[in-house]
């Protein structure tokens, strides 16, 4: 079995050359520099060495030049294997070295086994082959290597100058974004200490300078935020996601002055995958929130105002709507709707029957049964309502919620005969509620049925014209929750 060498301070190049030579009956010996390389071929010469050029520790020119003037390893063939060094100077140098072949990487692996064979069977043939001898010759060999490795160093450090530049005028490009950005720019430790902070960001909360902001923050967490709770569920999103997409929550100001804002942040780990800092970006957004406010106050103004014109008009269901707004919006909390969409239950709750203005007053007191005529001039409320709404937009589907609140999941309800899923989910909610408030309260035409008949109602019909999930989750508030419907609260 023939012996070989492969010297290489790159592991992937390492491996690939070993297990070439292996798979083609060679025991191989690997190196990572010249001496190791040289320690190893000493203690056992091998038939062949095959070298790199630039490694550390002791180079391939350095290595062929030790290896030509040793007695022992002098007639064993050194092949160069390199691509650092594809100059034609460098090829002369390691011919003069003494070096058997030269050879640029990439070869294909047929090429590269059928040079390393030839080389071998030629000096298996003659014997012999000194490089240089003690007459000067390798002294100006010497010098030669000398001229070759300061070529690369000058090459060398005029490509990390180039790259030192290109850094630096990118450094310069972010530099001025994050100095210039309207937006609050920053980097926190795991501890909430403020690393870095741009000027929009110090500006915002009122201070002058960013070492003035680090001297006084030492915990955003429990400086900054308002709310530590925030802070924590802020933290718990940031840690579970690795990011957060506009999350609101209130600052507290350098001068105690509350702001409103919203903060993308997201998480940066080394490569144990731990948190090494928190980055983000934090807008203030107080006018907005102001400004929603105001509109929400002014929105809900006008719903209470209907509500209360739809209650004058109607005496025996005065606070029905109300009693309908509190049990759909507690069926909505039970069902783990999002809080957004459990104010929009509420608040469809409130005005569901707006349009009962357009029904006639004495249909709506009147003490007896009423004919299938009148009754159907009462159903026509869910359409009126629907037509008085329809021009408002609201941020919730109230319009929807109204004009679908007496349809059935059977189909068998107005004013358009939608069923199951086409009934959207605030209606199907809404349609529990109003019966449920309506069977267990007063009628011009009847007295209260009372909670219990209003429940067994529930029952007996869920899943056939009621919603089974949200059937299920008010009987549960009723039954074992100890929902009140006059009170409108549960314990
Ligand atoms: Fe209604």
């Amino acid at each position: 079995m023939e012996k070989i060498i492969v010297v290489d301070d790159e592991e992937q190049n390492l491996a690939y050359l070993e297990t070439l030579f292996k798979a083609h009956g060679f025991q191989v010996t690997t190196a990572r520099n010249g001496i190791k390389a040289l320690e190893a071929a000493r203690e056992d010469p091998p038939d062949i060495i095959i070298t790199d050029a630039l490694m550390p520790v002791m180079d391939g020119f350095m290595l062929c030049r030790e290896w030509k003037a040793d007695s022992r390893l002098k007639n064993i063939p050194l092949i160069f294997y390199t691509a650092t060094y594809t100059d034609p100077k460098d090829e002369k140098l390691a011919l003069d070295l003494g070096c058997d072949l030269f050879l640029v990487k990439p070869q294909e692996p047929d090429v590269l086994l059928d040079q390393a064979q030839k080389v071998m069977a030629k000096y298996k043939a003659e014997r012999m082959k000194i490089p240089f001898g003690k007459d000067g010759a390798g002294e100006q060999i010497l010098q030669q290597h000398n001229e070759t490795l300061f070529r690369k160093l000058e090459k060398k450090i005029k490509q990390l100058e180039e790259a030192n530049q290109i850094v630096k005028e990118s450094e310069a490009k972010y530099r001025s974004i994050f100095e210039n950005s309207l937006t609050g720019i920053y980097r926190t430790t795991i501890e909430g200490r403020l690393l870095t902070l741009n000027p929009a960001f110090y500006h915002m909360m009122g201070y002058g300078s960013p070492e003035e902001v680090r001297s006084q923050i030492t915990d955003i967490g429990k400086q900054m935020y308002l709310d530590y709770h925030d802070r924590e569920n802020f933290l718990q999103m940031l840690n579970k996601n690795n990011h957060t997409e506009e999350f609101i929550t209130r600052f507290r100001k350098k001068d105690g002055s509350i702001i409103w804002v919203t903060i993308n942040a997201w998480t940066v780990r080394d490569e144990n995958n731990e948190v090494l800092y928190y980055e983000g970006m934090i807008e203030d957004i107080t006018d907005r929130v102001l400004r929603e406010e105001k509109l929400k106050n002014a929105m809900m103004g006008t719903i209470s105002i209907v509500a209360t014109i739809v209650e004058e008009r109607d005496p025996y269901t005065a606070g029905h709507q109300r009693r309908v707004a509190e049990l759909a919006s507690a069926i909505a909390l039970e069902l783990n709707l999002p809080s957004q969409q459990v104010e929009g239950v509420r608040i469809a709750g409130l005005i569901h029957d707006v349009g009962k203005i357009s029904v006639p007053a004495e249909l709506l007191t009147k003490p007896s049964k009423l004919s299938d005529i009148e009754m159907s001039l009462v159903q026509a409320h869910a359409q009126a309502g629907y037509n008085i709404l329809k021009g408002i937009e609201f941020p919730w589907p109230i319009l929807n919620a109204i004009h679908q609140h007496h349809e059935r999941i059977n189909g068998s309800g107005y004013p358009l005969g939608l069923s199951k899923d086409n009934i959207i989910l605030e209606a199907r909610i809404l349609a529990v509620a109003d019966v449920v408030e309506a069977m267990a309260s007063h009628r011009p035409y009847r007295a209260a049925l009372g909670i219990d008949i209003a429940l067994k109602e529930i029952e007996k019909n869920k899943g056939i014209l009621y919603d089974e999930d949200i059937a299920n989750v008010c009987l549960n508030l009723f039954r074992h929750k100890g929902y009140k419907i006059d009170e409108g609260v549960w314990k």
